[in-house]
């Protein structure tokens, strides 16, 4: 694996491979790598002929300066893991790289609904950061295929958005959620939680399953309210939890029975956000 830490010098390395016809598969991450990352990596490298990842903790999308100061740094580890899953290039630029104008005149996008609810409601400013990174990044990686993991469902929405209303001709590949033994969506934040909230913390997924398993056509209100009161008896400060269409995350209070739709929470845990989502067809 080879690392490079400046935009231009990879630009120049993945056009000559692009001229080679060489399919490229891009993962962006912020590092602190774990089994979930690692998966996208894997489905990358299944496909293309050459796969980057990026590792760089975006400061525009952090709405809260704690969250940014206290984001895991293990980046000698990540290394490694990269190594030995078959990642050809790692991108680990410095933050003049990505913003070369500096940090305060920074595009904005037109993310409609999507940027004003769930996660864009209670992290303003978030997705317009995570546009920011990724648009750039796309720009100098020029990818054919992009992963993103289920994880973050709203972001696999948002960018799907971006790559539309910037017309970039790259498909997303969405990886199902990877998750530890006991349920607990992998996260970089998991790292945060003491060894009582992290046993706590697998209510999540649960109460998210009971919803999945409890889904049926019709009012969807009497299941959310018996899923927050779950969550809440197990001493989580809830953002929110909620039923929405899987298209595009408008809520749904009354089910067909038809339509796709997901399950969602976000809720804190002794101080650290925790969020999950399951699909229910
Ligand atoms: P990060 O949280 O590092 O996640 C990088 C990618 O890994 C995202 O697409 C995320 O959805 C995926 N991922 C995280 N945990 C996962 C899990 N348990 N199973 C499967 N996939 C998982 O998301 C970001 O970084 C940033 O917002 C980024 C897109 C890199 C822009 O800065």
């Amino acid at each position: 694996m080879i690392i490079i830490k400046k935009a231009k010098a990879l630009s120049g390395f993945l056009l000559q491979r692009r001229n080679n016809h060489q399919l490229i598969g891009f993962v962006p991450t912020m590092g602190a790598l774990h089994p979930g990352h690692l998966a996208l990596i894997n489905t990358s490298t299944k496909t293309n002929d050459l796969t980057v990842c990026s590792i760089f903790v975006n400061p525009t999308q952090f709405n809260n300066s704690d969250d940014f100061q206290k984001y895991p740094v293990t980046i000698e580890k990540d290394i490694k893991m990269l190594e030995q899953s078959g990642c050809d290039v790692l991108f680990l630029p410095p933050v003049s790289e990505i913003y070369p104008m500096g940090l305060t005149q920074l595009e904005n996008y037109d993310l409609g609904l999507l940027e004003k609810i769930l996660e864009g409601k209670f992290r303003p400013g978030h997705f317009q950061g995570v546009c920011q990174v990724v648009h750039r990044l796309l720009e100098i990686i020029k990818p054919q295929f992009l992963y993103l993991g289920q994880k973050d469902y709203q972001q696999c929405l948002v960018i799907k958005k971006l790559l539309s209303i910037r017309k970039l001709n790259i498909q997303i590949v969405i990886v199902p959620t990877v998750r530890e033994t006991d349920g607990l969506a992998m996260s970089s934040r998991n790292k945060r939680l003491t060894v009582e909230a992290r046993e706590q913390a697998t209510e999540i997924s649960k109460t998210l399953l009971f919803v999945k398993e409890n889904m049926k056509k019709g009012e969807t209100n009497k299941l959310i309210n018996a899923a927050t009161l779950q969550l809440l008896n197990k001493g989580f400060k809830i953002d929110y939890i909620t039923i929405a269409s899987a298209e595009n995350l408008t809520e749904v209070n009354e089910w067909n029975g038809k339509s796709k739709i997901v399950v969602l929470a976000a809720a804190f845990i002794n101080g650290v956000r925790l969020i999950d989502n399951m699909l229910i067809n």
